[in-house]
């Protein structure tokens, strides 16, 4: 969800591979630093207790639209829009993502899954990314929203275009930025005014007659939701997977134990999300002069929350730097924390759950092709070329 998580500054290959040693290199500088950016003063945090702390005082670290720009004209609703606002929204939508309601969508996804895995079996090789990571979440999420799944490819290229701009300079990326959101805005549209028309059994239908706090959802509060939903559902389920499969074909040992027992699936997903945290980290921006770990921040100032450091940060956890499936409590931030804390975390567990049973099930042994040097991309850790054998 940041597109600022490490200060704005390009990674190299090595460190968006493996970060760890990175953001033990921030703590050991301290919990919180400042940097001068090419965005401006930014405040970085890479302590665990601190990380809590930003993210539980959204009166002082609001994510207002200043604090992330994806595009957006308006503030994307829930993510910015700081409470008490924020609660009446949540109430809305919490309930569509209940775990109750996700329960529903396991037997389709799994069928989903099993098709896309079986479609590769046979050929003893596949990039995982593009046969599954990338379409799975895409067809779960476009169905649920009431988007045209057939429309996927343009979907995605929309979604990678704000998330992952083809450009070099900060002014080239604002203007791409710019230009994308207009056309995603414009397919929401599109499928509102289809469905102001006709009303179908999904979610966009579902929230042109939903009310918070009393009022009916404008058809612009319905749009700021579904563009936020359109980034965050198309994108962060496909860098999870590719973070964990990638993971997993580099430590035989550990693909070995799921293989075995995929009762230990839920637990190793919760240890792999806190060790790889897909999303590296989000951004806030002060509503007044403060202070965080000793440092004094100015007012409108932006605070990098770096999730990956914290959910890495020895204070917090014991043996910090070894991935164990048996770890009893884990309570890392890979979904945030506080008033923001992620809406669809259930379905996100879900549909890994499904794809980690189903792929282990079906292709128990597999390793990364010979020669291939993983490539991560930075902040929404997607990793392209994920080429496996078996
Ligand atoms: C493993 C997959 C996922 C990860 C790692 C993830 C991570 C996150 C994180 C870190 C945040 C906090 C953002 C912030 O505080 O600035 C967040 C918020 C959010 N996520 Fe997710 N997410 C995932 C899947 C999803 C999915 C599938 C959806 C689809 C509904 C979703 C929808 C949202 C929304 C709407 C918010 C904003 C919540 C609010 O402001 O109240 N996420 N997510």
């Amino acid at each position: 969800m940041s597109e600022l998580a490490m200060g704005g500054d390009e990674l190299d290959a090595e460190s968006l591979a493996h970060p760890q040693p990175m953001y033990k290199l921030l703590r050991d500088a301290a919990p919180v630093v400042q940097m001068d950016t090419p965005l401006g003063a930014m405040t970085v945090v890479g302590g665990d207790t601190e990380a809590r702390h930003v993210l539980s005082h959204p009166e002082i670290f609001s994510s207002e639209m200043d604090a992330v720009k994806i595009g957006q004209v308006r503030p994307l609703i829930p993510l910015q829009v700081d409470p008490p606002e924020h609660r009446n929204f949540r109430k809305l939508l919490d309930p569509i993502f209940a775990p109750r309601q996700v329960a529903l969508l396991e037997d389709n996804t799994r069928a989903l899954v099993c098709g896309l895995i079986s479609a590769v079996v046979e050929q003893r090789q596949c990039n995982f990314h593009a046969a599954i990571a990338e379409p799975l979440p895409s067809t779960v999420f476009l169905q649920l929203l009431g988007l045209p799944v057939y429309r996927a490819a343009e979907f995605i290229e929309l979604k990678d275009g704000i998330i992952r701009p083809p450009v070099r300079t900060v002014a080239e990326r604002e203007a791409y930025v710019a230009k994308t959101g207009e056309r995603i805005y414009a397919v929401l549209q599109e499928v509102i005014d289809e469905r102001k028309a006709e009303a179908q059994d999904d979610i966009i239908s579902m929230f042109l007659h939903a009310e918070v706090d009393g009022h009916r959802l404008t058809e612009e509060d319905v749009l700021d939701i579904c563009y936020l939903f359109f980034l965050a559902g198309l994108d962060t389920v496909t860098a999870s997977l590719d973070c964990m499969i990638a993971y997993l074909a580099q430590h035989p040992e550990h693909r070995q134990q799921l293989a075995d027992d995929p009762s230990l699936i839920p637990h190793a997903i919760e240890e792999m999300l806190r060790w790889e945290s897909p999303v590296q980290g989000v951004v806030r921006i002060t509503t007044q002069d403060t202070e965080l770990g000793g440092c004094p921040i100015g007012k409108h100032e932006l605070v990098s929350i770096i999730i990956g450091s914290a959910n890495t940060d020895e204070g917090t956890w014991e043996e910090s730097d070894v991935v164990n499936f048996d770890r009893a409590a884990n309570r890392h931030i890979a979904f945030g924390g506080g008033a923001h804390r992620c809406l669809g975390s259930h379905l996100a567990r879900m549909e890994l759950r499904v794809a980690l049973e189903e792929w282990h099930k079906a292709v128990p042994d597999y390793s990364l092709a010979p020669g291939i040097e993983l490539l991560y991309s930075q902040n929404l850790r997607q990793v392209e070329n994920l080429e496996l054998v078996w």
